[in-house]
């Protein structure tokens, strides 16, 4: 693995459907200027589309790979058990159970192959890209900057007094 200067952030999905919430994590790196690229990539569907995917992490510089999927989840841990990059898991909202069969299936994974999991839908989605921030930010000065501008201006945009 190359130095972290070089390292961007894979955002993985298991449907275009779920492109409305994941797009949110893309407009939060955008904001931190955290170099990504996006995919779908459906571990049931495009099974063979996933293990090329996971065989290249390493060598197309991958530092943190965020995973959005619905349902019965198995996109975030399957991707977690063919790499050792970290992954972050975001349930996304399904029609039936709103959610909490993907929260399920993405939060209990087995021990030995662990997935950060982060709130369903949309706050997830942000908080899976400034978590990715923080740990590509662990060795890449800019990012590290640039995180925590974001986050005085998110602290200063508080107001004191309700209008
Ligand atoms: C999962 O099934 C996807 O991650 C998506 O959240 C869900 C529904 O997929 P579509 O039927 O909308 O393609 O694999």
């Amino acid at each position: 693995m190359k130095k972290n200067i070089k390292l961007k952030v894979s955002i993985v999905m298991g449907s275009q459907s779920d492109y409305k919430i994941m797009k949110q994590a893309e407009k939060t790196l955008r904001k931190i200027r955290v170099p990504f690229e996006t995919k779908i990539i459906s571990a049931h569907r495009t099974p063979q589309r996933m293990y090329k995917y996971a065989a290249k992490v390493v060598q197309n510089h991958i530092g943190v790979i965020i995973a959005g999927a619905g349902g019965s989840a198995h996109l975030p841990g399957m991707i977690s058990a063919l790499t050792h990059v970290p992954v972050l898991g975001v349930p996304v909202e399904s029609k039936k159970l709103k959610g909490l069969d993907s929260l399920l299936s993405i939060v209990q994974m087995p021990k030995g192959i662990p997935v950060g999991t982060l709130a369903i839908g949309e706050d997830g989605a942000i908080n899976a890209a400034l978590l990715a921030a923080a740990i590509i930010g662990n060795n890449n000065p800019n990012v590290r900057k640039k995180l925590k501008n974001f986050r005085s201006s998110q602290t200063r945009s508080v107001k004191r007094t309700p209008k």
